[in-house]
This record gives structure tokens, sequence and C-alpha cells, in this order.
């Protein structure tokens, strides 16, 4: 299953920090926003909603998530869009099957029991990037439900292909798939405004 073409439209930016664990990583978004955004850090308000979900309040019109993992930290901006995006280092996944029966969608359980036993966990860091990137965007994150929406593997990599209402239209998600750094994978999730 291949990865997304490696460039990005141009409304989208990723930016990738060196982040300690544990560490806040808050301050390290701000001064890569402040960057790409031309403002001061403190021009930038930034601030969670109830749900803990970061809304980039000015300047208005973007949107900005951020996952950390490992020793590293992910951040998207996107103008016009909602967007979430998640970071996973690669790792041996005993219980890939296992979380994926209890927390994913049946159907892509069974896509990934299908699948060679080489294959199977990095398809499962794939479909779990993938799910939370999207939820991320929502702004509900895990608690939604993972089981709420499904991906389906084509040609082109994972597509959502159904979803709760709450999420709109499967059609008006689309998703890049990435691996900034050997060991890791990312994905990025978005819609329009
Ligand atoms: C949000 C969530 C998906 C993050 O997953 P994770 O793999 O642990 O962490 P990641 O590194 O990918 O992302 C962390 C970032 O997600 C963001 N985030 C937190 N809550 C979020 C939400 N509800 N929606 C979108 N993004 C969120 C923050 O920017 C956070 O960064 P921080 O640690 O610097 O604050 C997960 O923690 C979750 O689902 N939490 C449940 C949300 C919830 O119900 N909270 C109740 C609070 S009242």
């Amino acid at each position: 299953m291949p990865l997304s073409a490696p460039s990005l439209p141009g409304h989208l930016r990723l930016g990738w920090r060196p982040h300690r664990h544990g560490t806040p990583a808050e301050p390290l978004v701000r001064d890569w926003l402040a960057g790409e955004l031309g403002t001061g850090a403190a021009a930038l308000a930034l601030p969670r909603d109830p749900h803990g979900r970061p809304r980039l309040q000015a300047p208005a019109g973007f949107d900005v998530s951020w996952s950390h993992s490992g020793e590293h930290l992910l951040v998207a901006l996107g103008e016009g869009v909602e967007l979430g995006v998640d970071l996973e280092r690669l790792r041996p996944r005993p219980r890939a099957l296992d979380l994926a029966r209890r927390f994913f969608h049946p159907r892509e359980a069974a896509w990934l029991q299908a699948l060679p036993e080489p294959d199977r966990a990095s398809a499962f860091v794939r479909l779990w990037c993938a799910k939370e990137a999207v939820l991320k965007a929502h702004g509900r994150g895990l608690a939604f439900g993972l089981h709420r929406l499904e991906f389906a593997a084509d040609a082109d990599g994972l597509r959502l292909v159904a979803c709760a209402p709450e999420l709109g239209a499967p059609a008006d998600w689309s998703l890049h798939e990435s691996a900034p750094r050997p060991g890791y994978v990312a994905a990025l999730a978005w819609r329009p405004r």
C-alpha cells in the first residue's frame, strides 16, 4: 500500500521538531507557527476548547494540530481547513489484531487479519494514524470511537469510506500519509472549513 506523494497542497504545511518526551510541546509549536505566519509568538491566540483541542483564533482563518511520539514533534498548519495530524513511531505490535478487533471497525479488523504477518504491524499503525488524525481534526479525539469511521486501502493508499454523521461526508476528508523520518509514520487529515 503506497504512502501519499511527498508534496502537500499549497494551503497546508508540516513542521518537524525534536521534542523531549514529557516536556511541553506548545512552546515549540508557537515558535514554529510564529515563523510560518510571520507574527510574534505572543500575538498567537491558541486556546484549548473544552475537549482539549487547540484552536488557533488569531491570526484568523488557520487551523493547527500537532502530535508527539518518541523524541519528535510534528505540527500541521492549514488555511481554510479543519485538520488533524498524528505521528507514531514504528515498533513491533504483537497485539495489533486484538486491538483492531476491539476498537476498529469490523471490516478494518478483517482487512488486517487477511494481511500477511510481516505487513500487519505497519498497516495497523497507518490505520491508527489515519483514524486519529480525523478524530483530532473533529476535536473529540479517541473518545469519539475509533470504530465510528472506516478506512479502506486502494491503489492510492488509505481512504475514508464511511463515518458517523457527526464527521460529515467521507468524501469531504482528504488524507496525506508520510514517513517524516525513518521509523515514523504520520497522517494528516483535513476537510474544507
Ligand atoms: C487527543 C488525543 C487523540 C491525543 O492522542 P495522543 O496520541 O496521546 O497524543 P498526540 O501526541 O497525537 O497529540 C497530542 C496533542 O493533541 C492535541 N489534543 C488534545 N486534545 C485534543 C482533542 N480533543 N482534539 C484534537 N486534538 C487534541 C493537543 O495539541 C495535544 O498536544 P499537547 O500534549 O501538547 O497538549 C487523545 O489524547 C484523546 O483522544 N484524548 C481524549 C480527548 C478527551 O476526551 N479529553 C477530555 C478532556 S476534558
